[in-house]
């Protein structure tokens, strides 16, 4: 397969020229691209030896343009890959600009396109930059990556790139997908998701509620249907349009829920995206609770079933069960333990502190959190973070019903 790989300016260059060896290893046709400030880190001829291709910089190069021209290289790329990935470049990226070569190519090829950003986690962290990965992440560029730990500069914090085989490997799935007979990597294969909030009655007239949207477990419905899966969404009162092609069970509290996804089974993969009540009220009032003489009434609550706790440990558990865990602090460290305690094969976790704005917004920040490794999905619309996780388990679920 045939690689595009833009190398921009930064201490991380040196280390992603790592990722072209290693793909060059793995039999890849691999076309070294520079952009100026590059060269300020790494020679041409390095690139070029490596992947043993002539690494290209210039935008116009007759000798270049009268081989293999620069629209072409665009047009023949399977993958194009940006690492590292450097805050200015996605700035021009992201507001669409082509002053030079590398950015040039992103605007002309309709391949996949994987950026492994690497930065002074400071700048990572700048509302700027946050808003290029999210105009990115929309415009379908994936990521890999920053990692928490020490930078150049010895500031520690999230802005380190992602390891090289990290980078390679994700590399050879997007390759994987763009391989897949239309983009299907899901056909034939059953996913059960469960999305909204659930109702716990206190009456016929009053419920313990809460403020989820329904929208990410839609979303997710959504990107595994298109990935070629056979849906069903269990789903809690929502708003929203019910999903076409995705077969949703209505449900309201969190016992309906465990039947209605037991009744589902057997599946592929699960998706736990639900809200679900921690609580119900033990013994709801058949009739309205009258505002008496007695005062506010006192509400005994019991605890609901953990809807993925038992399909993770279900005679019919599928071979691939996700969980999520929305968190307002240690989000990581919450995430682990849930992963235990729950017996899930990931657990993806996000900040639902209220200033960050996700329960029952549009966006999302994800992390995901696999017994061994842990991956970042930055800030996007959660349509784009879908489509990633959904991806991203697809891969997983193949390897798994391969071994
Ligand atoms: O324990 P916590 O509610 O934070 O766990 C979140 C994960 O567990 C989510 O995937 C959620 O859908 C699932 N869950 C469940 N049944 C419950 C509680 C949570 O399936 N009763």
């Amino acid at each position: 397969m045939r690689i595009v790989h833009i190398v921009t300016g930064g201490v991380a260059a040196a280390r992603a020229l790592e990722v072209t060896r290693l793909l060059k290893k793995q039999g890849h046709e691999v076309h070294p691209v520079l952009t100026r400030a590059a060269c300020e880190f790494i020679t041409p001829l390095l690139a070029t030896a490596l992947a043993g291709n002539r690494a290209r910089v210039a935008l116009f190069d007759p000798e270049d343009e009268a081989g293999m021209d620069h629209i072409a290289l665009a047009r023949q790329a399977d993958v194009v890959l940006v690492a590292p990935a450097s805050a200015d470049f996605m700035a021009r990226a992201a507001n669409g600009l082509a002053n030079d070569l590398a950015t040039t190519l992103l605007l002309a090829t309709s391949a996949a396109v994987l950026m492994a950003p690497a930065m002074n986690p400071r700048m990572w962290a700048h509302p700027a930059t946050r808003r290029n990965v999210e105009r990115l992440a929309a415009d379908g560029v994936r990521f890999i990556g920053p990692e928490a730990g020490e930078v150049a500069c010895g500031e520690e914090g999230i802005g380190r790139m992602a390891a090289p085989e990290a980078i390679a490997a994700c590399v050879e799935e997007l390759l994987a997908g763009s391989a897949d007979a239309a983009g299907r990597p899901l056909a034939g294969r059953r996913v059960l998701i469960t999305g909204g909030p659930t109702l716990e009655p206190i009456d016929p007239v009053r419920v313990i509620a809460n403020r989820s949207s329904g929208r990410m477990g839609q979303a997710l419905a959504e990107a595994a249907r298109d990935l070629g899966a056979e849906v069903t969404l269990v789903s809690g009162p929502t708003c929203l349009p019910p999903p076409a092609g995705v077969a949703v069970v209505a449900v309201e509290t969190a016992r309906e829920m465990l039947a209605a996804v037991e009744r589902a089974l057997p599946a592929d993969m699960a998706i736990f995206a639900a809200a679900v009540a921690d609580w119900r009220v033990d013994g709801a009032a058949e009739s309205k609770i009258k505002k008496g003489a007695h005062g506010p009434p006192t509400l005994r609550l019991v605890e609901n079933p953990d809807i993925l706790a038992t399909i993770a440990r279900h005679e019919k558990r599928p071979a691939l069960v996700a969980g999520f865990a929305a968190e307002t602090d240690e989000v990581l460290e919450n995430a682990r333990a849930k992963l235990k305690r729950k017996g899930a094969d990931v657990i993806i976790a996000n900040d639902v502190s209220p200033d960050s704005g996700i329960l029952g917004g549009e966006e999302t920040e994800l992390h995901l959190v696999w017994p061994e490794s842990e991956e970042h999905l930055p800030r996007q619309s959660k349509p784009a973070a879908a489509q990633a996780v959904l991806h991203r388990l697809a891969t997983v679920l193949r390897q798994r019903l391969k071994d």
